[in-house]
């Protein structure tokens, strides 16, 4: 008899103790305790083996024992049928292998962009960053195109509403701007950055596109510094047998100005469609820095000198990686982003 009650307090422990989980777990329960020939089936058998006087007092304990294993076995069930996903974490199989996480690549503009700056930097260039959202003295005053100046139409700009003297910069010239006002002499830095043309976006043209300018402002800088600067990047960039050329021209904040051109990559000078027969590729604008910018920005044009140059980056992306539309590159299409892994 003490140890029946033994026994009874012990499953009752046990009872309270055993986790509710999914139904594989609430139907090892039934079967363990209120099953045919279950625990609580099993201790009633015993029923016969307590003497007379006591299957009273036995036949209560019993009941409650049997009524706490039926309430626990309801509010399981309810519990399951509120909540089906209830103890799926401990049927988990640890065993089994993880599920392989996506790696993203570099973006084909970012991979080009490293590229070119890692040239300059063995040049002994630095990177300098600038404001997307500029004002006016920044993006054109202070670079030779005052208000009005016809030069600015060669740029429709997109204005700020709320304030008419703040714009989307139309080129990362403004970098240099703020760094000839702000650091000290000599300057050697490459700027490279999205900038902003309110044009019609086609498959040749965007919106919003990204440059990368370079500034060399010292005593004694000439033609000759700039010319052997642009032949030595475009030598690491296309290989040593390049060809290129220089050709004369205009822009507000640069006199000479020039616009050099390499030999086509896709045709070797042959002419194809993609240089419109001519053999050569523009691939940026250049010149000496016009001694006004530099009075502009504080630096004495009589004892300085400076040359500055800058270039598209989706175009010669483009070609380098074949791509025939521009907008790809804007769009977040993985399908195109996944294709440039990181040894292209
Ligand atoms: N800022 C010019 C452009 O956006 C490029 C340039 C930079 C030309 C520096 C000359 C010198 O087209």
């Amino acid at each position: 008899m003490e140890a029946l009650l033994q026994q009874i307090a012990a499953l009752k422990a046990d009872i309270e103790k055993t986790a509710e989980e999914g139904a594989d777990a609430l139907e090892a329960y039934r079967l363990k305790y209120l099953s045919a020939k279950g625990l609580v089936k099993s201790i009633f058998g015993e029923m016969k083996s307590v003497p007379a006087d006591k299957k009273k007092e036995f036949g209560q304990i019993l009941n409650e024992f049997k009524q706490i294993a039926e309430n626990k076995y309801a509010a399981w069930k309810e519990k399951l049928e509120e909540n089906p996903g209830m103890g799926a974490a401990s049927t988990v199989d640890l065993t089994l292998p993880g599920d392989a996480i996506p790696l993203g690549t570099r973006h084909p503009i970012n991979h080009f962009l490293d590229h070119v700056i890692s040239i300059y930097q063995r040049l002994g260039f630095s990177v300098a960053e600038g404001p997307e959202i500029e004002d006016d003295w920044h993006n054109f005053t202070a670079l030779n195109l005052p208000e009005h100046h016809p030069a600015r139409d060669m740029q429709d700009t997109f204005y700020i509403q709320r304030n008419p003297d703040w714009l989307l910069r139309t080129h990362t010239s403004n970098t240099q701007t703020r760094a000839m006002e702000t650091q000290s002499l000599p300057i050697r830095i490459i700027c490279p950055g999205r900038v902003y043309r309110n044009e019609t976006v086609s498959a040749r043209s965007h919106c919003f596109f990204h440059q990368i300018e370079g500034l060399y402002v010292d005593e004694n800088v000439s033609f000759a510094d700039l010319k052997q600067t642009l032949y030595f990047f475009v030598q690491e960039m296309y290989g040593k047998n390049i060809k290129i050329r220089f050709r004369p021209s205009f822009f507000p904040f640069t006199e000479p100005s020039a616009e050099m051109d390499v030999q086509c990559q896709i045709c070797h000078g042959e002419g194809c469609a993609v240089c419109k027969r001519t053999g050569w590729l523009e691939i940026l604008g250049c010149g000496m820095i016009h001694p006004k910018v530099l009075e502009n920005c504080g630096i004495d044009s009589n004892k300085y000198t400076g040359f500055a140059f800058g270039m598209g980056i989706e175009r010669p992306a483009m070609l380098k990686y074949g791509i025939n539309d521009i907008r790809l590159f804007s769009e977040n299409d993985v399908r195109f982003l996944r294709q440039f892994t990181s040894n292209t």
